[in-house]
C-alpha cells in the first residue's frame, strides 16, 4: 500500500517520478504528489493532488517548475487521516526545506508528536507520516547531517517505513530507509531510481538493488552507500531485472484485469514450463528440491496467507491431503499470529503471496520462524520481501498482476500446488501412473483454458442479466468450494454487489432462508464424484425461485433443464478442475463490474498489496 518513487541524476526528474506513480497506482490511488530540488536555484517545490496520479499529472502540467534532476514521489493509500491535499504526501518541514515520502505506519506517532509539540512544532496534516519528517528536522537543526538525522529518526520509530527523504541542505542526495515496507534501488549511468517494486524501474535499468529491514541507504547520482541503523557500512549485492516493458502494459485491453484473465493460457504454462519429469511421474521443482524430502516426513504442512492467496491455500490443502497424505492446514495470515499457534520443527509452512509484501503473512512468517517451522514461500514477485525471507520456496511465474483483482495468480498458485503434490507425493505413496496422469492433465490446461475464454461473450450476455443484483450466492463442494468462495470475492470486490461463498451443502443450515426469485445463486457443478449431491442442492434452490447460473460440464445437457443459465467448461480431474472452474466467475465479475461504470482495475477502498496490518 502507497508507492514510493524517486529519482537522482541528469534528466528531468518528473516526467520520471510521475511514470513511476503511475506504474505503482495499483499499491494506492487516494492522493499522489511529488516533491523536488531545483538544479539552479536549489530550492525544493511539491505539488500535490487528490485522487488518482492522472490528476497529479494534469496540476503538474498546469504548473511552472524549474528544470530538476532530483526529487521524490508518492501514491497514497489512506491509513492515518482521510484522503486529502494535506494529508497526501511528500511531508514536510515548517520552512518546506525538507520532504519525505512514507509506506507504512508510524505506530508510536502519538507519542513522538506530543514530544515535538512541546518543543514548539505545529503539524498540519492528520497523519502519522507528518511526525517523521518533523522528527528529522528536529535533529538537522541539531547540527546532525542528513543522513544521521534521518538514522536518529527511525531510531525512534516503532512500526513500519519505506521511506525517501530530500532536503535543501544536501540538495545532491536522497537519503532512504527500509523497515517492513518495500524498497528497491534501480542503478542506471550516473543516476539512481527509488521505488517500492521493479515495475516502476522497468524500461529505465535492469540492475537493482533490494533493501533489507534495518538498512539505510544515502543515494547520489552516481553512488549508493549503504549502512545498518547502527551506522555500520554494509556492500550490496547488484541482481537484475527480467521482467520486460510489455508485460506491465495493457496493450489493447480495455482493463489490466481483462488482459491478465486472457493471460491465463500463458501464465499457466509459465507455472508448469520446465518443471515436468513425466519419465519419473514427478516435478522439478530447484527452489525446494534440497528440502523436498523434509518437506514430505513433515509431521503436518500449514498453508497460511490473505485473501485469493488463502483460497488457492483451501485447494492446496485438498490437493496436498489427497496426495501426499500429510495433513494440511490453511489459516488466515492475519489470525495466525494473533492466537498462540502450536508449530513447531516438524512441521512445513507455507506462505502464499502473489506480491510476496502482504504485511500479515509476512509477520505471520515471522511467527513461524521464531516457532522453528521450515519457512516456505510460494510468491509471484520475484524479490518480494516474503520470497526473500523464507528458507525456500517455488515462484510461481504468473508474470506482473497489476489489477488490483488477483486472477492469474490464482491459477498459478494452483498450477504450483499441483507440482508440489505430485513431487512430495511421488517421494510417499503416489503411484508412477497417477503422478504421470496429473502431469499430462496440467499440460492440457492450457487448450481448455483457450476454450472457456471463448465463451466471453456469452457470459458477458449472462452478467447483462444480474448488473441491477444486490447479492449473489456461490456455491460448490469438495475442491470447488474455495472456487465459491473466490468467485464470491471477485463479485463483491469489483462489483461492490454483496456476494457470499458456501459449502453447497451448507445452504440448508441457514443461506437457504435468503432464497427468493431476487436471489441469484452460481453453482460450480462439474460432472464429478459430488455432481449428484450438487444437483439435489440445485433443485432446493430452483424450488425455492432462485436464478441458477451453473458451471457445468460441456457434455452435460441434464443440467439445463434446471438452471436459467449454464456456461459450460471442458472437464479435466477433480484437483485442477478450480483451475478452469474459476475462469467464467472472473469473467462475470468483471463484466457485471464494467457494465455498472467501475473502475475494475482499482477498486474503491482497495490497494493491491497490503502493506499495513
Ligand atoms: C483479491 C486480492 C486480495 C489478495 C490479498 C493477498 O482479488 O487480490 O484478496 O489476494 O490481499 O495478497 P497477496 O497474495 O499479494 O499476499
Amino acid at each position: 500500500m502507497c508507492g514510493i518513487v524517486g529519482y537522482i541524476g541528469e534528466k528531468n526528474s518528473i516526467p520520471i517520478l510521475v511514470e513511476g506513480l503511475k506504474r505503482l497506482e495499483y499499491r494506492g490511488y487516494d492522493s499522489a504528489g511529488i516533491a523536488v530540488i531545483s538544479n539552479d536555484s536549489k530550492k525544493a517545490t511539491s505539488i500535490k493532488s487528490l485522487g488518482k496520479v492522472s490528476k497529479l499529472e494534469d496540476k503538474v502540467e498546469q504548473t511552472e517548475i524549474d528544470l530538476s534532476s532530483i526529487g521524490i514521489a508518492h501514491t497514497r493509500w489512506a491509513t492515518h487521516g482521510e484522503p486529502s491535499e494535506p494529508n497526501a504526501h511528500p511531508h514536510f518541514n515548517k520552512n518546506k526545506t525538507l520532504y519525505l515520502v512514507h509506506n507504512g505506519i508510524v505506530e508510536n506517532y502519538s507519542e513522538i508528536k506530543a514530544k515535538l509539540t512541546k518543543d514548539g512544532y505545529e503539524f498540519e496534516s492528520e497523519t502519522d507520516t507528518e511526525v517523521l519528517v518533523q522528527l528529522i528536522d528536529s535533529f538537522i537543526k541539531k547540527g546532525n547531517t542528513l543522513l544521521k538525522s534521518v538514522r536518529l529518526a527511525i531510531s525512534e520509530v516503532t512500526g513500519t517505513y519505506g521511506i525517501a527523504v530530500i532536503s535543501q541542505t544536501e540538495p545532491d542526495k536522497i537519503i532512504v530507509a527500509k523497515k517492513g515496507s518495500p524498497l528497491v534501488i534501480g542503478i542506471g549511468n550516473g543516476e539512481h531510481f527509488i521505488a517500492s517494486d521493479v515495475n516502476a524501474l522497468i524500461g529505465h535499468t535492469s540492475r537493482c538493488i533490494y533493501l533489507e529491514d534495518g538498512e539505510i541507504v544515502e543515494v547520489t547520482k552516481d553512488k549508493f552507500a549503504a549502512h545498518t541503523i547502527d551506522d555500520e557500512d554494509i556492500k550490496k549485492e547488484v541482481e537484475e531485472i527480467s521482467v520486460e516493458l510489455d508485460a506491465i502494459s495493457k496493450g489493447d485491453y480495455p482493463h489490466y484485469m481483462l488482459k491478465e484473465i486472457y493471460e491465463q493460457v500463458n501464465s499457466v504454462r509459465d507455472s508448469f514450463r520446465g518443471r515436468i519429469l513425466m519419465d519419473e511421474g514427478t516435478a522439478k521443482l530447484g527452489g525446494i528440491e534440497r528440502i523436498a524430502e523434509r518437506i514430505a516426513n513433515s509431521k503436518r504442512i500449514v498453508l497460511s496467507a490473505c485473501g485469493t492467496s488463502w483460497h488457492a491455500g483451501l485447494v492446496g490443502e485438498y490437493m496436498l491431503e489427497q496426495f501426499t497424505g500429510i495433513p494440511v492446514e490453511v489459516d488466515y495470515a492475519s489470525e495466525f499470529r494473533y492466537r498462540n499457534p502450536i508449530v513447531d520443527r516438524k512441521d512445513s509452512m507455507f506462505f502464499i503471496s502473489q506480491s510476496g509484501e502482504t504485511a500479515d503473512t509476512l509477520a505471520a512468517m515471522k511467527e513461524a520462524k521464531r516457532r522453528d517451522a521450515l519457512i516456505l514461500g510460494l510468491c509471484n514477485v520475484v524479490g518480494s520481501s516474503i520470497a526473500r525471507e523464507s528458507e525456500a520456496g517455488v515462484y510461481v511465474h504468473a508474470g506482473p498482476e497489476i489489477g488490483v483483482a488477483s486472477t492469474k495468480a490464482f491459477t498459478s498458485q494452483l498450477v504450483v500446488f499441483a507440482l508440489i503434490s505430485v513431487l512430495v507425493g511421488r517421494k510417499r505413496h503416489l503411484s508412477l501412473i497417477d503422478g504421470q496422469e496429473i502431469l499430462h492433465e496440467l499440460e492440457s490446461l492450457p487448450k481448455k483454458i483457450e476454450q472457456i475464454l471463448k465463451l466471453n461473450n456469452q457470459i458477458e450476455a449472462i452478467a447483462e442479466k444480474f448488473v441491477n443484483a444486490q447479492n449473489f450466492l456461490y456455491l460448490g463442494r469438495g475442491y470447488n468450494f474455495p472456487v465459491a468462495l473466490e468467485g464470491a470475492l471477485k463479485m463483491k470486490e469489483i462489483s461492490y454487489i454483496h456476494a457470499e461463498g458456501y459449502p453447497a451443502a451448507e445452504m440448508k443450515h441457514g443461506p437457504i432462508a435468503l432464497i427468493d426469485e431476487n436471489m441469484p445463486v452460481v453453482f460450480i457443478a462439474p460432472k464429478d464424484s459430488v455432481y449428484d449431491k450438487v444437483i439435489t442442492n440445485i433443485e432446493e434452490v430452483k424450488a425455492r425461485k432462485g436464478r441458477i447460473i451453473a458451471i457445468a460440464s460441456e457434455n452435460d445437457t441434464e443440467i439445463d433443464k434446471l438452471v436459467d443459465y449454464s456456461i459450460k467448461i471442458p472437464d479435466t480431474i477433480r484437483m485442477l478442475m478450480p483451475i478452469l472452474s474459476v475462469i467464467p466467475l472472473q469473467l462475470l465479475a468483471y463484466h457485471v463490474a464494467v457494465k455498472k461504470g467501475l473502475n475494475v482495475d482499482q477498486p474503491r477502498n482497495l490497494a493491491k498489496s497490503v502493506t499495513v496490518e
